[in-house]
C-alpha cells in the first residue's frame, strides 16, 4: 500500500483529524460550566471502566492553543470538534454563559489564525442533566430545548463556521444510552429508546433547519452515521434475514427517515411502535436535505440468527470468536468494510456527497525511549484509505476523510484505556508525544 498518496485523491478532498468536547476538554465545572449526563454517569459506580471520569480528559479547554498548534505542525488542514451545550447554556436551556461562547470563540478564532478549518458537531452526546432530569431525549420537549441550543451556535459562531454537523453517531449515543444502559444517561428497554429516537430525528432536522436559515449560503450542513458493514454468518436463509434486521438497525433507523423514506419498519416490526410517539405533522419533520452525509466507520459485524435476543432475532458474532485481527475495541480489523459502506450509501440518490468523519484504531501503544512507534496503526489507516480510494475510483462521491482521533481520550464507557490519538497523552502528566502514525499522517499530507 506503499504507494498511496494524497494527490489521488484530488484537489479538492478535505483531510482532517476529529474530536469531541466531553472527550478532551476536562475542565467540566470551570467558567459556569453545567454538568452533563456523562458528568454524572461517570460519578456512579461501576459505569466507567477503572473507575475514570472525564474531570481532566485532555485539559484540552486549557491547552488548545498547544494542541491546534500541533495541528498546524502536521499540517492537518480541518480539525472536528463538538460544542459542549452546557458551556453554553449550563442548565440545557434560559441563560446563557458567556465564558463558553467566549470560550468556543477562541478556539474558532485560534483555529483561523493558524489556518485550520474549524468543523463543529453540535452534539456528541453530552446531554445537559437538567435535562435528562425532565426525560432527556424521551421528553418531546428537547426538541425546542435543541432548537434553542443550536440557534445560539449559529448565531454566535456561523459567521466563522463553514462545515457544520448536527448530531454525532445518533444510533450509539440512543442504542447505548437509552436502550442497552450502558451509556449516558443508561436508561433502558423500548419505551425509552423509541421516543429518543423518534425526538433525536426530529432534533436532527429542526437544528439543520436552523442552520440553513441563519448561516450564509455557502455554509456547509451535515451529520453524522456510525456504520457498519454487515455479513450473515452463513448463506442460510434464517442468517440472512438476521443480518438484514441488524442492518436495518445499526445502519438504516436514523439515516433513512432523514433522507425521506421513514423508518424501516419492514424489517424490524417492533419498530412499529414508534408511532406511538408521532404527532400530527411529523411526516414532513423527518427529512431534511443535507450538504453532506458524515459516515463514521470502523469494522464489519458478522450476524447470525438468534432466537433468544428479543425484538430483532439477530446476534452478533463476536470477532474475538472469529480468528480474524482485533483492535483494543476488540473490533476487526477489516478494511473493505469501509469500501463496503461508502458503496452502500452512495446508492441512495438522496445523499449528495459523503465525507468519512471518522475511522482510526485503538491498540495498545508503547512508548519506548520517549517514541511511540505505532506501525499498526499506520498499517490501518493505510488500508482504511485505500479501500477509500477504491471506492472514489468506482465512482463515489466521497469526498474527505478525518482521522479519529488527534488525541488519546476519554473513550466514553472504556475510560482512557484504549488509544486511539494520533498523539500520546501521558494522563499523569498531560504531556503530548506525536506517535509515529502523527508523523505519518503528516508525511501522507504533504506528499
Ligand atoms: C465514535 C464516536 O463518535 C467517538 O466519540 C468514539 O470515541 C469513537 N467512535 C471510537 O469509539
Amino acid at each position: 500500500m506503499d504507494q498511496i498518496n494524497r494527490k489521488l485523491f484530488g484537489e479538492d478532498f478535505y483531510w482532517g483529524v476529529s474530536s469531541a468536547a466531553l472527550q478532551t476538554e476536562g475542565a467540566t465545572t470551570a467558567d459556569g460550566k453545567g454538568q452533563s449526563i456523562w458528568d454524572v454517569f461517570a460519578q456512579k459506580k461501576g459505569k466507567i471502566k477503572n473507575g475514570d471520569h472525564p474531570l481532566t480528559a485532555c485539559d484540552f479547554y486549557n491547552r488548545y492553543r498547544e494542541d491546534i498548534d500541533l495541528i498546524k505542525q502536521l499540517g492537518i488542514p480541518c480539525f472536528r470538534f463538538s460544542i459542549s451545550w452546557t458551556r453554553i447554556l449550563p442548565k440545557g436551556t434560559g441563560e446563557i454563559n458567556i465564558h463558553g461562547i467566549q470560550y468556543y470563540n477562541e478556539v474558532i478564532n485560534y483555529c483561523l489564525e493558524k489556518g485550520v478549518q474549524p468543523w463543529i458537531t453540535l452534539y456528541h452526546w453530552d446531554l445537559p442533566q437538567d435535562l435528562e432530569v425532565l426525560g432527556g431525549w424521551t421528553n418531546r420537549h428537547i426538541v425546542e430545548w435543541f432548537s434553542e441550543f443550536v440557534r445560539i451556535c449559529a448565531e454566535s459562531f456561523g459567521d466563522r463556521v463553514k462545515h457544520w454537523m448536527v448530531m454525532n453517531e445518533p444510533s450509539v449515543f440512543t442504542g447505548g444510552g437509552y436502550f442497552l444502559g450502558i451509556h449516558a444517561p443508561g436508561r433502558s428497554g423500548l419505551r425509552n429508546f423509541l421516543p429518543a429516537t423518534h425526538h433525536v430525528i426530529l432534533s436532527i432536522v429542526a437544528g439543520a433547519k436552523i442552520l440553513r436559515e441563519l448561516l450564509p449560503p455557502d455554509a456547509q450542513i451535515g451529520t453524522t452515521f456510525s456504520c457498519s458493514h454487515i455479513e450473515p454468518l452463513t448463506n442460510s436463509s434464517r442468517d440472512v434475514s438476521a443480518a438484514a434486521r441488524a442492518d436495518a438497525l445499526i445502519n438504516r433507523l436514523f439515516i433513512e427517515p432523514i433522507l425521506g423514506l421513514g423508518y424501516p419498519t419492514k424489517e424490524v416490526t417492533a419498530l412499529k411502535k414508534i408511532e406511538k410517539y408521532f404527532k400530527p405533522g411529523d411526516e414532513d419533520n423527518l427529512h431534511f436535505d443535507f450538504d453532506f452525509i458524515g459516515l463514521q466507520n470502523y469494522t464489519r459485524e458478522i450476524v447470525q440468527y438468534s432466537f433468544f435476543t428479543p425484538y430483532i432475532g439477530a446476534s452478533l458474532v463476536k470477532a474475538e470468536n472469529r480468528n480474524v485481527p482485533l483492535t483494543e475495541m476488540g473490533w476487526e480489523v477489516y478494511p473493505p468494510a469501509i469500501y463496503q459502506v461508502i458503496k452502500k450509501f452512495s446508492q441512495y440518490p438522496q445523499i449528495k456527497k459523503i465525507i468519512i468523519t471518522e475511522n482510526g484504531v485503538a491498540f495498545p501503544d508503547e512508548v519506548v525511549n520517549g517514541e511511540v512507534n505505532d506501525d499498526k496503526r499506520i498499517a490501518y489507516l493505510q488500508d482504511y484509505l485505500a479501500q477509500v480510494l477504491k471506492a472514489k475510483n468506482e465512482g463515489c462521491n466521497v469526498q474527505g476523510y478525518f482521522v479519529w482521533t488527534l488525541l488519546d481520550n476519554f473513550e466514553w464507557a472504556e475510560g482512557y484505556h484504549p488509544r486511539f490519538g494520533l498523539i500520546r497523552v501521558d494522563f499523569d502528566t498531560l504531556k503530548r508525544t506525536v506517535k509515529k502514525s502523527g508523523y505519518w499522517y503528516r508525511d501522507f499530507l504533504k506528499s
